[in-house]
């Protein structure tokens, strides 16, 4: 099939390789020009697993381009995905501005018949406000049909969620659009759910705002935990046994970041409040990962008085393992913490970004653990980088300022540090202090 997909963001990059590995021919569109030269150069303008491959492979079978010309590859194709951002607005609305742009360019072009796929997180009701433009700007009603078809992609294993995922949702309205979007998708083999869009909308939200409140409970039973000397992997595992719960996301930390919990446990809260629908439960899954993110910071208050003047090393800057992506990362609030208390931060991340240290250029960042180290007077571990776990605890004990420790990931073991006299913190799994 001929597919335009627009914006190369996160969300239309895995798109557009994943489907012209498919076999069908896609062209991206994109406006920033450095991205669209990049990715025509076949060099990724995200880190994600198997995508650089993958983009060779298809540049080289022709089965792919990208472009910033968006008139002629929206006539060309017979499904455009839109793939744009919608951050979330300072109240928590969702920002439509990018959909609602992109709509209104396309309309210009729509020449005959296109499926129009949203592929973005949109409110519920998005699906027929999009149609109701598309109409508005003169786009005969004959020559479209509008199909909501949520991402549930992880960031680092995106491309094998587009192609092993759990599910597929399409929401949509005609018989002729649900057989071409079931054409497109029936060779992943991955069971697909037709539904109306509003319940297709619905289920993004509903996804993402159960699975952070999935881990706000496991992190208060970690706090708990702590005080009373349970452990949390323990009873994570029993809770997880049940068939009823799954093992799935009860791992316990300093909380959710990304671009995708914290927006979408707002933008629910956001929806249900324009519906009368207040959402306790996501609204307390939201404040407990507000706190959770600074636990370190509180720890490290109870260790000394004062913080001014301390150096402090935070191994791990973005929202989890496997990404360069630094937003909504619990590392961004640490730090802001510690700058506010006077701290003076070292910085070490395996795919540390230029994007952060243009943000805090005052951080000193390392390229490796051991020189972060040196001289510090604790280490917070913020991400759940593999390479944490190896951390060599002798050279800790030697060689800092105090041998301190707070375990934000539980990526160490308690025993390991008690005996080596190392204070050390754990989320939901003890702490020993070490003199
Ligand atoms: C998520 C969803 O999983 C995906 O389906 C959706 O479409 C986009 O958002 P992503 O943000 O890439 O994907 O990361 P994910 O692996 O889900 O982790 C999200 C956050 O939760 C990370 O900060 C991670 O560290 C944290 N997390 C996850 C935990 O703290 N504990 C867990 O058990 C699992």
């Amino acid at each position: 099939m001929n597919i335009c997909v627009i914006g190369a963001g996160y969300v239309g990059l895995i798109t557009s390789v994943s489907f012209a590995k498919m076999g069908n021919n896609v062209i991206c569109v994109e406006k920033n020009i450095e991205k669209v030269d990049s990715l025509n150069n076949a060099i990724p303008t995200i880190y994600e697993e198997g995508l650089d491959d993958l983009l060779i492979d298809c540049l080289e079978n022709k089965a792919i381009s990208f472009t910033n010309e968006l008139g002629d590859s929206v006539k060309k194709s017979d499904i455009i995905f839109i793939a744009v951002g919608t951050p979330s607005l300072d109240n928590g609305e969702v920002d439509m501005s990018q959909v609602y742009e992109c709509i209104n360019e396309i309309s210009k072009y729509i020449n005959r018949y296109k499926v129009i796929v949203n592929k973005s997180t949109v409110p519920v009701g998005s699906q027929n406000y999009v149609k109701n433009l598309l109409t508005k700007n003169g786009v005969p009603r004959d020559n479209f049909d509008v199909i909501s078809n949520p991402e549930f992609l992880r960031e680092g294993k995106a491309l094998y969620d587009f192609f092993y995922g759990d599910k597929i949702v399409i929401g949509y309205e005609s018989q002729k659009s649900k057989n071409i979007m079931n054409l497109l998708y029936k060779p992943f083999n991955i069971p697909i759910i037709f539904t109306n869009p509003e319940t297709a909308e619905l289920i993004k939200y509903t996804s993402n705002a159960f699975l952070s409140t999935k881990i706000s409970f496991i992190n208060e039973i970690a706090n708990l935990c702590n005080k009373v000397g349970a452990d949390v992997d323990t009873v994570a595992l029993a809770l997880g046994l049940d068939k009823r719960i799954s093992p799935e996301f009860l791992k316990p930390g300093i909380g959710y970041g990304g671009s995708c919990f914290p927006k979408d446990t707002i933008g629910l809260i956001s929806i249900g409040e324009k519906y009368d629908c207040p959402f306790e439960i996501v609204k307390s899954a939201v404040s407990v990962n507000n706190k959770q993110r600074i636990i370190p910071v509180d720890i490290l208050l109870e260790e000394y008085d004062d913080i001014k003047d301390k150096t402090i090393t935070l191994l791990g800057l973005t929202f989890k393992s496997g990404t360069d992506d630094i937003r909504e990362s619990p590392s961004l609030y640490i730090i802001e913490e510690l700058l506010k208390k006077g701290a003076s931060i070292n910085a070490y991340d395996p795919m540390v970004s230029d994007e952060i240290k243009e943000i805090y250029p005052n951080i000193n960042y390392f390229d490796n653990i051991k020189d972060s180290l040196l001289e510090s007077e604790c280490i917070i571990i913020c991400t759940d980088w593999e390479e944490f776990k190896g951390i060599d605890l002798d050279f800790v004990k030697d060689n800092m300022k105090e041998a301190f420790i707070i375990d934000g990931r539980n990526m160490l073991s308690l025993d390991e540090a008690k005996k080596r006299n190392i204070t050390y913190y754990s989320i939901g799994k003890g702490h020993t202090k070490g003199c």
